[in-house]
């Protein structure tokens, strides 16, 4: 092992971290790091660590030959796919390395966040706001987002906007990431976290109507959301997409008449995981996925007060080792955390933020 200048060990071969890159913002400065993408022309070297000289990109039957040195194959240079973008590995920088603090930054960053107009979408906006972005707050509830925007922007001092957006809607899906494009000159981060819950009946009595309408906003807008950011953010620098799951999405529950949702939120993590696969490396997926959260979802049976479901959040809360339900506020840590180059190295994963639930 090497120990650099932080005095932390490094394996062989691995990144020298001084001087560090520095890499642009969308405002025109410099800062530490990379959120994403190529570092700038000249100061990359490849590390090209499994592909010789003279190897082909993909030796038949996708099978690569071993590299002497024991270095395990590079799945970058054994793609199925002829249309792979992944190339030799670079000697990047690893943005927290030298700073960690400064690596949560998203200065200068352009942000779309879905759902955005209140919840948990208002609580990634606020926290991505504060941490120096400019954030577009897209929903169906366009005077819900625009009065959003308005408050987060006096708050937290940034450019926050909104756009009227049916993420079920392709058209609507394409122009509310290009008025992000056109409002802030590109677009780095998206939080595709629209969704839609509500009780409905258990799965022998669950309609058919029903179960389409909580696929088409939480499963087909997750995508339509992805879809659209990875075009915009692959002709530009690459960028991060983080999508709201669930802890339903990896667990079953207790409260009846939720099959779709726990259906769609599983489809949510389940895509997530593939689209970091063939996204990657230049853009990162992630998914959250909150335990119970107060919020106005499923007609405000989240709420704190909501009528009649106190037994039922009491049985919540009972379920989670923390003692108590969450509020927004709480995601807004992992949030920025995916949103920014802190979370350079961690892709395709899927991040509980349930307060223990899962864990009983
Ligand atoms: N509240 C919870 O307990 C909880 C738990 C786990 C996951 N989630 C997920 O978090 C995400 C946000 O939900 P929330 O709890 O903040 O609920 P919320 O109802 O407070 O916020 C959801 C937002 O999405 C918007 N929206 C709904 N349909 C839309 C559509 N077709 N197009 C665009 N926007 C649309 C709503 O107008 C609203 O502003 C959802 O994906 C939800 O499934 C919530």
């Amino acid at each position: 092992m090497e120990s650099n200048s932080t005095g932390i060990s490094h394996p062989p071969n691995s990144v020298n971290f001084a001087p560090r890159l520095a890499c642009r913002s969308r405002r025109g400065g410099v800062r530490s790091g990379i959120p994403s993408g190529s570092p700038p022309a000249g100061k990359s070297v490849p590390l090209d660590i499994g592909r010789r000289p003279g190897w082909p990109a993909s030796a038949p039957g996708g099978r690569q030959p071993t590299d002497p040195r024991g270095w395990p194959p590079n799945p970058g240079a054994n793609r199925f796919h002829p249309w792979s973008r992944r190339p030799p590995m670079e000697r990047d920088d690893v943005p927290a390395a030298a700073g960690v603090l400064e690596s949560f930054s998203l200065d200068g960053d352009a942000v779309l966040v879905t759902g955005g107009a209140g919840g948990i979408g208002a609580a990634y906006a606020e926290a991505c706001a504060e941490a120096g972005g400019d954030v577009m707050l897209a929903d169906i509830d366009a005077d819900g987002a625009e009065s959003t925007a308005a408050e987060l922007a006096e708050a937290a001092g940034a450019d926050v906007r909104a756009v009227a957006c049916d993420v079920t809607d392709e058209d609507d899906v394409r122009d509310a990431v290009d008025a992000t494009v056109d409002a802030f000159g590109g677009l780095d981060v998206t939080f595709a976290n629209a969704g839609i819950g509500r009780l409905f009946d258990p799965v022998h009595s669950q309609d058919l109507e029903h179960w389409r309408e909580v696929m088409a906003v939480n499963l087909d807008g997750v995508f339509l959301t992805t879809r659209e950011s990875a075009a915009a953010m692959r002709a530009d620098e690459g960028g991060r997409i983080v999508t709201t799951a669930s802890v339903l999405g990896l667990v079953g529950t207790e409260t009846p008449g939720l099959s779709a949702y726990v259906a769609s939120k599983g489809g949510v993590v389940q895509f997530t995981r593939q689209a970091a696969v063939e996204l990657g490396p230049d853009i990162r997926v992630n998914a959250i996925a909150p335990g119970w959260v107060h919020t106005g979802i499923g007609g405000g049976m989240m709420r704190e007060d909501a009528p009649g479901m106190e037994p039922v959040q009491e049985q919540m809360r009972q379920e989670t080792a923390l003692g108590r339900l969450g509020y927004p506020a709480d995601l807004k840590g992992l949030a920025l955390f995916l949103a920014s180059p802190a979370s350079a190295y961690c892709t395709g994963a899927v991040y509980r933020n349930d307060g223990g639930y899962t864990t009983t």
